[in-house]
């Protein structure tokens, strides 16, 4: 069984103090889940005081980036290797850092590889943008992304991966339109379908693929329901509490009627 997984990606917002009230906000609201991991990226300022005032049995933390050598002289970067104790994932090829901050294939594959070395897991974005999706490269953009993302892992290292599809053209921050289900049911499917091939039928089952672009409280349900998805990868509405809390209560809900439907059955 996969768990669910809710993630905020709160990207270069909120500050020690300000991240710090949000947890506790949160904290008031949610409540131990065993069925749904909940997972907070703040700033990596704010992740070693977060690990010390965070529930754990309610909350994990992930970074939102990391470089890929363990140790250097390279100034202004953070590695792999001194978040260890601090998170359990870290976001790795995220769109914003592939485009911003030039990050290319290989170092997307390099930064997965020291995720591994470091006893940390990787929340690995994929996606495809406008123009690809258009041109119909939708498959062949994933295709690429993953092969080399995940090039030299293990079949078992493969399947503590989490994938996050998230579409370029949905993303809130690069003028986010609303992706329906429909539009990303066929690309969860494939990134699955692209692990079987891979690494066997038994590692695609066990990789959680999220999706990722816009999701808030009122339509995140819509996502989860997609077959195949394992959760969301969550931005904008991450910084809202009221917000997070409602998708980490979109979850609940749907798991639960699942359950009863089976009950019933
Ligand atoms: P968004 O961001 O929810 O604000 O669209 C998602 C992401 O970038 O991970």
């Amino acid at each position: 069984m996969r768990r669910i997984m809710i993630a905020g990606n709160w990207k270069m917002h909120l500050n020690v103090q300000e991240s710090s009230l949000l947890v506790h906000r949160l904290n008031e609201r949610i409540k131990v889940h065993r069925d749904i991991e909940i997972v907070l990226a703040p700033s990596a300022l704010s992740l070693q005081p977060l690990s010390l005032e965070i529930d754990r049995r309610k909350f994990r933390l992930a970074a939102q980036n990391a470089y890929f050598k363990d140790e250097g002289a390279y100034t202004g970067e953070v590695s792999f290797t001194m978040l260890r104790d601090l998170v359990h994932y870290v976001i790795i090829g995220h769109s914003e850092r592939r485009i911003y901050f030039n990050e290319t294939l290989e170092v997307v594959r390099d930064k997965v590889a020291a995720a591994f070395r470091n006893d940390l897991k990787p929340i690995l974005c994929v996606g495809e943008n406008k123009e690809e999706r258009k041109d119909g490269m939708t498959k062949q953009v994933l295709h690429d992304q993953i092969v080399t993302a995940l090039y030299n892992l293990t079949a078992e290292e493969v399947a503590e991966v989490v994938i996050a599809y998230e579409p370029i053209w949905a993303i809130s921050t690069f003028g986010g339109e609303l992706a329906k289900p429909s539009q990303i049911d066929s690309a969860i499917v494939f990134i699955r379908h692209q692990i079987a091939e891979l690494y066997g039928e038994a590692t695609a089952q066990a990789v959680r693929v999220l999706y990722g672009g816009s999701v808030d409280d009122q339509i995140a349900r819509g996502y989860l329901e997609i077959e195949g998805c394992d959760g969301t990868l969550v931005g904008g509405a991450s910084l809202n509490y009221m917000k997070f809390t409602g998708i980490v209560d979109a979850a609940y809900r749907m798991i639960h009627s699942q359950e009863e439907h089976h009950a019933q059955q």
